[in-house]
């Protein structure tokens, strides 16, 4: 990219959206150093609200994604005793975070890796921050979407992920006097497919048969009882856990049953009850996909 253009480049992704504080007004080619993102430190009021969307709790593994001075990590250590790491390209910025973390008592405590964000294991994080760029986050999402469990939270300052919508943004006024977005998304469970599953009805067996095709954590479903077309209604997926409604009529009447379960791989582990009688006896369910039937969601 022509040097010239950097300084419009940040204003268009929001970088620069604001005349910014004196430590980030030099943002020229030298701060992206040949990186994917340039180093701008995140103001406190935001690091506050990242965590604070995020859930974070004890037992999280958190990492953050080109972690600059290490300052997410440390306030997540500090506050919240949770395992963190942070993840830099640029070998300035660890020495800094680790330096950082000394004079914050942590050593031991977090951990600073230099590594591209790219080829970075993610497998046992629980709670991912990023203050990278539109364009950074698209390129890393397949990876996000592929290699984190079900339910592990992202939040992102400022920037989005395409057309996998936030679950929620919430915005902080800074004092610098400007608004930034944290932008909050659990990572869905893949549910696509052919599940399959019986259900008791009085002195026979009923066997059920849902299709289910995603994007993200929007799902739509299409359901079958015997040889009769089911409605599939308020198809819910958090993580991993999945809540539908299906409608069927029996004895001439309209009948609806509330479905919710834990996916597991090829497996959904939890209870059915009917619709608007809370109080009736939950019965266990038990659903299974034939694996051949599944398709990536990670994209
Ligand atoms: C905008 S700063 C965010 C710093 C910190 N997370 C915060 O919010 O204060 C982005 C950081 O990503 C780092 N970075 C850029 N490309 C990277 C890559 N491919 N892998 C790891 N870190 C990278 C930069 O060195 C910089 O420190």
């Amino acid at each position: 990219m022509h040097k010239g253009l950097i300084p419009v480049v940040l204003v268009l992704t929001g970088f620069l959206a604001v005349p910014p504080p004196a430590a980030v007004q030099d943002l020229t080619w030298q701060s992206f150093k040949g990186y994917d993102v340039p180093y701008v430190p995140t103001p406190t009021e935001v690091v506050d609200e990242m965590l604070h969307l995020a859930g974070v709790k004890a037992g999280d593994v958190l990492y953050d994604l080109g972690c600059g001075d290490g300052r997410i990590v440390i306030a997540a250590a500090k506050r919240y005793g949770v395992k963190a790491v942070g993840i830099d390209i640029d070998p300035l910025r660890i020495q800094e975070s680790n330096a950082n973390a000394a004079a914050a008592g942590l050593t031991g405590k977090v951990r600073f890796i230099q590594q591209d964000l790219f080829e970075t294991d993610l497998r046992d994080a629980t709670v991912i921050t990023m203050y990278l760029l539109t364009s950074v986050n698209l390129r890393l999402r397949p990876k996000l979407l592929a290699d984190l469990k079900p339910g592990t939270r992202l939040v992102s300052h400022s920037f989005e992920m395409g057309e996998w919508r936030p679950d929620k943004t919430s915005l902080v006024t800074t004092s610098f006097g400007d608004e930034r977005d944290v932008h909050f998304w659990i990572v869905p469970a893949n549910v696509t497919g052919r599940w399959e599953w019986d259900l008791a009805g009085g002195d026979r067996s009923i066997h059920c048969v849902l299709e289910a095709a995603q994007e993200f954590q929007d799902v739509t479903a299409a359901g079958k009882e015997g040889d009769w077309p089911l409605a599939v209604g308020d198809i819910r997926l958090t993580g991993d856990v999945l809540s539908f409604r299906i409608d069927t009529e029996a004895d001439g009447k309209m009948v609806s049953t509330l479905y919710e379960g834990r996916v597991a791989g090829d497996r959904i582990a939890g209870t059915v009850r009917p619709a608007g009688a809370a109080k009736a006896a939950a019965v266990a369910w038990k659903a299974s996909r034939d694996p051949r039937t599944a398709v990536s969601i990670a994209k």
